[in-house]
């Protein structure tokens, strides 16, 4: 029997234990995916016990990503580069941590957007949290020629051009509609939009026809910006994919099997989210 799990705190609203499950069931691998709070006091002891505990890993989500990757060895170099872990492995004794959020965003993107190339390209990214850290550093990876940051607090955006260089350009919020006609993808990062949260506020009227919008938000599935896109044809790709696609390393270094993201998985988290979601 392999266990893993996902912690976080809180984590009861976690669609985590719904990915996994589905391709355990799947692949008819004996194993266990469990949903676990863990308190941030509460993290080094977790982490500390977690092969004793019989786990072979577990994913960190919320509030521990930058505590855990203090806690564990970070796997690889673009890990240690970014400063938090998103997914925990146990290999030879050892617990090790990667980061597959910026892989999530990117294969979420080549499989929604398949005629966007990311080279050279002009993104726009509103935000600069940790999931904005995780974006910019995969878009700069994978080429991204310019990653324009508008965040509400600039000094935030400011530290993304320290961390990874001129192609980071931070831009003052309120003058994020200003650039959108020469971008060609346009990222929110920000909670703004999420059910309950405020709504984001721009105006996609100079946004260029063929720009590629897409959001992490995923609750609900087609958020306003994502609505609004989509509306004056802009291509759109929605943020229950990143989540989708960030799930695949992790499953395949527990599990031993690298895991497809199908129509009918993306199906089954989206009633998740939206009951009254339709294909
Ligand atoms: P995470 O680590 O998940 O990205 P975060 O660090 O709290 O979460 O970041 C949330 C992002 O949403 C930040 O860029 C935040 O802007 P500030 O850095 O200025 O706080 C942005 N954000 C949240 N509420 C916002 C609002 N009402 N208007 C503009 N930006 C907002």
């Amino acid at each position: 029997m392999i266990k893993s799990c996902v912690i976080g705190w809180p984590i009861s609203h976690s669609r985590s234990p719904l990915i996994h499950g589905y391709w355990l069931k799947k692949f008819g691998i004996e194993g266990s995916y469990e949903r676990i709070p863990v308190e941030p006091e509460k993290l080094p002891a977790f982490l500390h016990s977690l092969a004793d505990n019989g786990f072979a890993g577990c994913n960190v989500t919320l509030p521990h990503k930058e505590q855990a990757f203090r806690l564990v060895t970070p796997a690889d170099e673009p890990t240690e580069r970014l400063g938090a872990v998103n997914t925990v492995f146990v290999k030879d004794g050892k617990v090790l941590g990667t980061n597959t959020d910026g892989e999530g965003f990117i294969n979420s993107l080549r499989a929604g957007a398949p005629a966007l190339g990311i080279r050279n390209s002009r993104v726009i990214v509103l935000g600069a949290g940790g999931a904005a850290v995780a974006i910019t550093n995969a878009l700069l990876l994978n080429g991204a020629g310019e990653v324009v940051v508008a965040n509400r607090s600039i000094d935030k955006a400011e530290n993304l051009r320290k961390r990874f260089g001129n192609r980071v350009k931070p831009l003052e919020w309120t003058k994020r509609n200003d650039q959108l006609s020469e971008c060609e993808l346009l990222v929110n990062t920000t909670s703004l939009g999420m059910k309950g949260q405020e709504d984001l506020q721009i105006d996609l009227t100079m946004l260029a026809p063929k720009a590629v919008v897409t959001d992490i938000v995923y609750v609900p599935l087609r958020t306003k910006l994502l609505a609004a896109a989509a509306a004056r044809g802009n291509p759109v790709v929605e943020g229950l994919g990143m989540l989708l696609h960030q799930a695949v390393r992790g499953f395949e270094l527990w599990f031993g099997v690298r895991p497809a993201v199908t129509i009918e998985l993306h199906d089954l988290i989206a009633r998740d989210i939206d009951p009254g979601y339709k294909t």
